[in-house]
């Protein structure tokens, strides 16, 4: 059986769906072909040798790496053209940004693909290995902390030099899922004094055990986390005691980093403009929910604006700027994946699987989710 990885050509996308590390594990562990489109990896910095030392074949063009496997592994959703490209029957392991564009899925299932899509992997303990969400946004709140720290007039770490002492940064994280832990331990590690919140007591409990401070212990509630693991919306009234504790502590910080998310949702506004007023000249928020909406009221996506002196970014797709690490962590969830779909030499697409059916997009010539 063999799996392809075409060179990815969104804009600005640098990853790769599989490391030469993952390929190895692939061609001795399950005993795949791995064909490689020449110069996939390079981007994140892996060469056309390093793949073919992994044990892969590199071939010259998309129609080659698209076409004659039975598994393609990509990063980003295809395109048209690519989805054209791929063998009849085949199946496809990819983001897949499930309820934005109908096109892809139609498409998907008129070539009868079987598409899983990786933002659809369970929130189970079993899945943990495969959940690209989660590897990825742990590249996000790591990047997030360098970009804020890099646009910020300030040191974070505390200084005692010849030339007087320096007081560390204040950092505020403010969702502490995968992404604002690791932005609240990447803080802490900078040197930054850092506080967290979340409406989870789960979280609540992972920010405390960080180093890291809790802001509003009384808004968190215990109905806040789904059985998903996820957060529900919040009441009115959680809403507006939410803003109060933010709006108090805000004006004090100097570096925000927001990650709150709903899933299927807007993301929530945490952060509005009189906050922004409110803050100290010079602080910097970094929103990484600007993509679904933005926790800041003035963020734009892919932009930075400045208003009230106050500097916010909005970066889209972080992980790809990581490219080298956010791919072998992409590339190892494949790996487990596949380890997952392949039985005894053979791919197994069992729509009544837990984890296979979860993910399912397209199958058998229909789009099922
Ligand atoms: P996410 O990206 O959907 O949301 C980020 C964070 O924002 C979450 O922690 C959420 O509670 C928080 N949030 C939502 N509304 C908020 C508000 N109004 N104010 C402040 N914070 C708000 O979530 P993520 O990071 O993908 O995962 C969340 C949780 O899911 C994890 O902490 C974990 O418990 C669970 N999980 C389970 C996995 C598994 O078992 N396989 C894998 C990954 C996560």
């Amino acid at each position: 059986m063999k799996i392809s990885v075409p060179t990815e050509t969104a804009p600005r996308e640098q990853r790769v769906a599989l490391a030469p590390d993952s390929v190895a594990r692939l061609v001795k562990q399950l005993k795949l072909e791995v064909a490689v489109q020449r110069g996939a990896g390079i981007r994140a910095g892996f060469r056309d040798d390093a793949y073919t030392s992994a044990g892969a074949t590199i071939v010259p063009d998309a129609a080659a790496a698209f076409g004659g496997a039975e598994v393609v592994a990509k990063v980003q959703p295809p395109t048209a053209d690519e989805i054209s490209l791929i063998g009849d029957g085949a199946a496809l392991i990819s983001l897949l940004r499930p309820g934005h564009d109908a096109r892809i899925p139609a498409a998907l299932a008129q070539r009868h693909v079987t598409a899983l899509a990786l933002e659809l992997v369970p929130r189970i303990t079993r899945a943990q290995s495969m959940d690209v969400l989660s590897s990825q946004s742990t590249v996000s709140g790591y990047k997030a902390v360098l970009i804020g720290a890099s646009s910020l007039g300030k040191f974070l770490p505390m200084l005692t030099t010849a030339a007087g002492n320096i007081s560390p940064a204040k950092v505020f994280v403010i969702g502490a899922g995968v992404a604002g832990l690791q932005a609240i331990a990447t803080a802490r590690r900078l040197g930054g004094v850092v506080s967290g919140f979340d409406v989870r007591p789960a979280a609540r409990e992972q920010v405390l055990s960080l180093g890291a401070t809790f802001v509003a212990n009384d808004v968190v509630s215990d109905s806040a986390q789904t059985a998903g693991g996820y957060a529900r919306a919040q009441t009115e009234d959680e809403q507006a005691r939410t803003l109060a504790a933010i709006g108090n502590h805000i004006k004090d910080m100097d570096l925000v980093v927001t990650t709150a998310q709903i899933p299927g949702r807007a993301a929530p506004t945490l952060i509005t403009e009189e906050m922004v007023q409110s803050m100290r000249a010079g602080s910097v928020i970094v929103d990484l929910a600007a993509e679904t909406g933005g926790n800041c009221a003035l963020s734009k996506p892919g932009e930075t604006v400045t208003a009230h002196d106050v500097t916010i970014l909005a970066p889209v797709n972080l992980p790809s700027t990581v490219a080298f690490h956010a791919s072998q962590m992409f590339g190892r969830n494949v790996f487990e994946l596949m380890k997952h779909l392949v039985q005894d030499g053979a791919l197994v697409l069992d729509p009544n699987d837990e984890i296979t059916g979860a993910m399912m997009m397209t199958h058998d010539g229909k789009v099922v989710r």
